[in-house]
């Protein structure tokens, strides 16, 4: 997209119709300069993935908020619930060409902090859902083997395209990398079918995803962002929504025989951008009730802004602490998904599901500043269960590279991987929370209470089971350490006497929407910067408060509070099984070990590994009293690591 609007010096359509564009290699990052709180910002030149912008909240609102409002709820008879929803709602999209960063070396070397943040959801939630794709899938070749030995090769000099994606070789095993943490973590996979050249499909990642994924391969994409490909240069300027339902037939036809028996029936339409075409264009072809057997999903993509300008020189300027209020209101998630709610309902006529395959803060890597802030928590967590009570039926937030300000989670630079852990972002604590909102029942239906006559600073969500709520999600977007914008919800359940004598809390926390790391959750952190192996630390608080005839829940400005109607909607997000980890993962000074898994266990604090009764540690740094190999190698790092000294015989001699 962008490259192209350069060439034709077509600015306009930049904003609002959001391309993903996913930077493959570093560039230099231009910041801008209206960044107040931080020093040597003017000298970073790091990646984006730790940049160090910290913007100014914004003000508190004026006129001030009502800071007491009631929150009548009732069992049975609520009208305007959602579809009923998987607790695996709030899922990610992993580019393509970073895979062997994220997911693992390979199929025998496995990243154990991915595999614990994984393992943390699915314990809350049941399952976890990902997208490999992107961009890169379009081009992407199945092969034999790479000259480098490696799942992946790109080939950057020969990047030609507008979006400077290279293409990409891959091997089975990255495949069955997928496979192998499926077998380890309940992971739901979505693949891509390359649509580059509909003359000519290549079909393998089709026919090897089910051979070696079987029901865990839960979809296949049919064109990345085909509304797209005429400005990209990858159609001719004449390519109509017509043309695409013509080359999802050819794709159809292509796919009879034995090896695709059940692929037919997993593919995924439109997946537009909606930048040039929108979801109606698409629907009015027949193109739903034509491929209606074919179609296991409906899927469109959309980023609410674009900071292709920082990145690239191109297109408008954009100023991360000009847009910061924005993003935090009730109102952002829903302008993404007013567009939408056509197609919502459209797809409810149709009995099928719509998800948004791949979205984030804003394409070209987000903003400094707001992305990787507490605020960007607030805002996905807000507009993940926002397109719940849509009636969506899942959103996969996108991981980039070390040069985008977005990821959910983000690997260390991979000649740092030794000695380095990862950094989580505010999107993963979206998830995690969004997880156990929902929980695992997939029987969750959501609500928007239209909270505080409405407020934009203080919305809430009904969660409800069997028609009666179990769950309250209560946002404050505001920041004021005073105090003065705290807020009381005065929560009763019709009638009166139905409500709770007492209800439990857990909080999402941090002193400023503007915070980068050490967020906590129910008292919880993976920390800062290169603070995580995947497990949360510290000690689990889950408050409880005792009602009369309502419960008084108060919530800070910032923060977010998920309120427990009952003890059983606290326990089943609690009581998931406890994941183990027989084998895996290391970084490229060591070899494969065993890894003892009651150390693997992810915990949450309390639960898992005592329940197990099994020694372990969910504290970083915990199990000490090895001496580390090396001077750099400190047992504080990687979880990798720390095993190793454990499993000292499996190390490999002479690291580094
Ligand atoms: C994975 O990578 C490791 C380390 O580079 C190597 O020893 C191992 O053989 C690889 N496994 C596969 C299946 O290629
Ligand atoms: C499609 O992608 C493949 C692999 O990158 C490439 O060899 C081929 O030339 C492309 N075809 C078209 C029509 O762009
Ligand atoms: C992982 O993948 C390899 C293929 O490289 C396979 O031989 C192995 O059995 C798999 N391990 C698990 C636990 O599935
Ligand atoms: C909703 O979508 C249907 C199907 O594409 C279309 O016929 C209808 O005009 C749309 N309604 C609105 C208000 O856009
Ligand atoms: C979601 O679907 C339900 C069931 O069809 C419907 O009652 C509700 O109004 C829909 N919500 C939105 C926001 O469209
Ligand atoms: C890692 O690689 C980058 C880019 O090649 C280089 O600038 C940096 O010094 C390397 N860091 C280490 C610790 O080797
Ligand atoms: C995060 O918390 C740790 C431990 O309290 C502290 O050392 C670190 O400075 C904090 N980092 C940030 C970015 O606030």
């Amino acid at each position: 997209m962008v490259a192209k609007l350069a060439v034709f010096g077509v600015l306009a359509p930049i904003v609002g119709a959001c391309a993903s564009v996913t930077v493959y290699y570093q560039v230099n990052q231009h910041h801008l300069a209206s960044s107040t709180n931080s020093a040597a910002l003017a000298d970073y030149t790091g990646a984006a993935a730790y940049d160090p912008t910290v913007l100014n909240p914004p003000p508190t609102p004026n006129p001030p908020i009502p800071i007491r409002f009631e929150l009548e709820l009732r069992n049975g008879g609520t009208p305007g619930l959602s579809i009923t929803q998987t607790g695996a709602f709030f899922g990610f999209s992993i580019e393509m060409s970073v895979v062997d960063q994220v997911l693992g070396r390979n199929s025998t070397v496995l990243q154990v902090p991915f595999l614990n943040l994984m393992a943390n959801l699915a314990k809350r939630a049941g399952a976890v859902r990902i997208r490999v794709g992107g961009n890169t899938q379009e081009g992407a070749v199945l092969v034999d083997s790479t000259s480098s030995g490696r799942i992946l090769e790109k080939d950057i000099s020969g990047v030609s395209n507008p979006t400077q994606t290279p293409p990409l070789d891959y091997t089975r095993d990255l495949i069955y990398m997928m496979g192998n943490i499926s077998h380890l973590v309940p992971v739901d996979w979505f693949l891509g079918i390359p649509f580059n050249d509909t003359e000519h499909f290549r079909l393998a990642v089709a026919e090897v995803g089910q051979q070696v994924l079987g029901r865990r391969l839960i979809g296949l994409q049919v064109g990345n962002e085909p509304d797209l490909y005429s400005r990209h240069g990858h159609r001719p300027s004449t390519y109509s929504p017509f043309d695409y339902f013509g080359e999802f037939g050819a794709l159809v036809a292509a796919m009879s025989g034995e090896a695709h028996g059940a692929n037919q029936h997993l593919l995924i339409g439109p997946n537009i951008a909606t930048g040039d075409w929108t979801p109606e264009m698409v629907w009015n072809t027949g193109f739903v009730d034509s491929y209606s057997s074919n179609l296991a999903y409906l899927a469109v993509e959309h980023y609410p802004a674009d900071n292709c300008f920082a990145q690239f020189g191109i297109g408008t300027p954009a100023d991360p602490q000009e847009l910061f209020a924005s993003y935090l209101t009730h109102a952002a998630g829903r302008a993404i998904i007013e567009p939408y709610l056509n197609s919502t309902a459209f797809a409810q006529e149709k009995g099928k599901r719509l998800m948004m395959f791949e979205t984030n803060t804003a394409s070209c890597g987000g903003f400094p500043g707001i992305s990787d802030s507490f605020g960007a928590a607030l805002w996905a967590l807000d507009y993940g269960m926002q397109m719940a009570h849509s009636n969506f039926s899942g959103a996969l937030f996108h991981v980039g590279g070390q040069n985008v300000f977005y990821n959910p989670f983000t690997p260390p630079p991979t000649n740092q991987s030794t000695f380095r852990q990862w950094t989580i972002g505010p999107v993963y604590y979206s998830a995690l929370v969004m997880a156990e909102a929902l929980g695992p029942s997939n029987g969750a239906r959501v609500l928007d209470l239209e909270a505080n006559g409405g407020n934009e600073y203080t919305p809430a969500y009904g969660i409800y089971e069997g028609g009666n709520p179990v769950r309250i999600l209560l946002f404050n977007y505001i920041t004021d350490s005073s105090g003065a914008n705290d807020y009381t919800a005065m929560i009763s359940i019709a009638a009166g006497d139905r409500t709770p004598r007492q209800v439990k809390i857990k909080r999402l926390l941090a002193s400023s929407v503007s915070q980068k790391g050490n967020f906590t959750w129910a008292g919880q952190t993976f920390g800062s910067n290169f603070g995580s192996d995947g497990r949360l630390e510290g000690t689990e608080v889950i408050e409880t408060v005792t009602c009369e005839a309502q419960c008084l829940i108060k919530v800070p400005a910032p923060g977010a509070a998920l309120v427990f109607l009952t003890d059983g909607a606290l326990a089943e997000v609690e009581s998931g099984p406890t994941t183990t980890f027989p084998t895996t993962a290391l970084t490229r000074t060591m070899n494969t070990a065993t890894i003892d898994p009651a150390v693997l266990e992810t915990s949450n604090g309390h639960t898992g590994m005592n329940a197990k009764g099994r020694l372990g540690s969910t504290s970083k740094g915990s199990v000490s009293g090895s001496k580390p190999a090396r001077g750099r190698l400190r047992t504080g790092y990687a979880a990798a690591v720390i095993l190793s000294y454990l499993l000292a015989t499996t190390l490999v001699a002479g690291l580094f």
